[in-house]
């Protein structure tokens, strides 16, 4: 079984639906964990001191061990906050779980400069800045693990979430640069696209949804990612209702002539647009350039 025992982890938005879940498992197996959750609506707006209290409550009464947060991730003082209540309450920290978010969906026409700035700042800022108040933690202890939360929204476009699925999409940079970057220092980022049934979706999804996928089957994933035995690091996964599946941005090998006309683009147009065989770094699309 794998076991957390000693690791400190962070799960922000654990007050509900995935986070919760999240929270749940981790510590069942052994960490210790902050509960992070600021409480609002699903737009963002209000904010309680209830969800993560009661996530805290359950989790103590199940023998383990939580701490509440209530601190916005989306402020550099939240997440500094977030960070030091891990410190201060477990003396280290081992695991971020980026989990918060919040939706204002528009249609792209009518999307608000508000409603797009709210998203990026829960999503994108709030992931950014909560891995950041951790980072010098996990430097320092030669160990991290990261795993941010993205969607198929922002990895293939949804009607009506040009800010969700913008910043969907920029949580999958974040996580490649942090798993880039904390190679060398034993951090592992990874990003999950999950589907789960939760105050988010039950509007969305069909009824029948509601008993497959269930956030417990996002979790596993997300468990598994931040285990020490997983050196897995930089990927995104899709996961839901038991299925998990390796996301990945691909280039296809690409047509070439040191000739490049607006026209001999338009002869060669399929070769362009040709998949296979695909490069999947910088460095080999570089080389595939030369
Ligand atoms: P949820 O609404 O149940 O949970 C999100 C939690 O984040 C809430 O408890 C909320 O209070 C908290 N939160 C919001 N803003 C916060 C802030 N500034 N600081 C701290 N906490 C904050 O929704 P769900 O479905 O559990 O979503 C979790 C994550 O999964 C989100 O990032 C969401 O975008 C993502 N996701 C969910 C999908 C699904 O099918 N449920 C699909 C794709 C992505």
């Amino acid at each position: 079984m794998l076991r957390f025992d000693d690791r400190v982890a962070i799960v922000t938005g654990a007050g509900h639906g995935l986070g919760r879940s999240h929270a749940l498992l981790l510590a069942e197996r052994g960490a210790k964990v902050v509960v992070n959750d600021l409480g609002g609506a699903l737009d963002g707006t209000g904010a309680s001191a209830g969800p993560a209290a009661e996530v805290v409550e359950l989790i103590t009464k199940n023998g383990g061990q939580a701490v509440a947060s209530t601190d916005d991730v989306a402020t550099p003082e939240g997440a500094r906050a977030i960070v030091r209540s891990a410190i201060d309450a477990f003396g280290r920290l081992d695991i971020v779980v980026n989990n918060a978010g919040i939706l204002r969906d528009k249609s792209f026409g009518k999307m608000t400069v508000e409603d797009f700035d709210a998203v990026i700042a829960v999503h994108v800022r709030g992931s950014y800045l909560v891995s950041q108040a951790a980072y010098p933690y996990m430097k320092e202890a030669g160990y991290g693990r990261v795993v941010n939360t993205s969607s198929p929204a922002g990895l293939f476009g949804n009607f009506g979430q040009a800010n969700y699925s913008t910043a969907k999409m920029g949580l999958v940079g974040l996580t490649k640069t942090i798993a880039v970057e904390g190679a060398r220092n034993g951090i592992r980022a990874n990003a999950i696209a999950p589907i789960a049934w939760t105050r988010m979706t039950e509007a969305l999804l069909p009824a029948e949804f509601e008993q497959k996928f269930t956030p417990e089957r996002v979790s596993a994933l997300v468990a598994y990612l931040v285990h020490d035995s997983c050196e897995v690091s930089g990927e995104v996964f899709s996961v839901g209702g038991g299925r998990v599946a390796r996301v990945f941005v691909a280039e296809g090998p690409g047509w070439k002539t040191d000739d490049l006309t607006p026209e001999a683009l338009a002869m060669n147009w399929e070769s362009v647009m040709a998949e296979q065989p695909y490069v999947l770094t910088a460095s080999d699309s570089m080389k595939a350039m030369l």
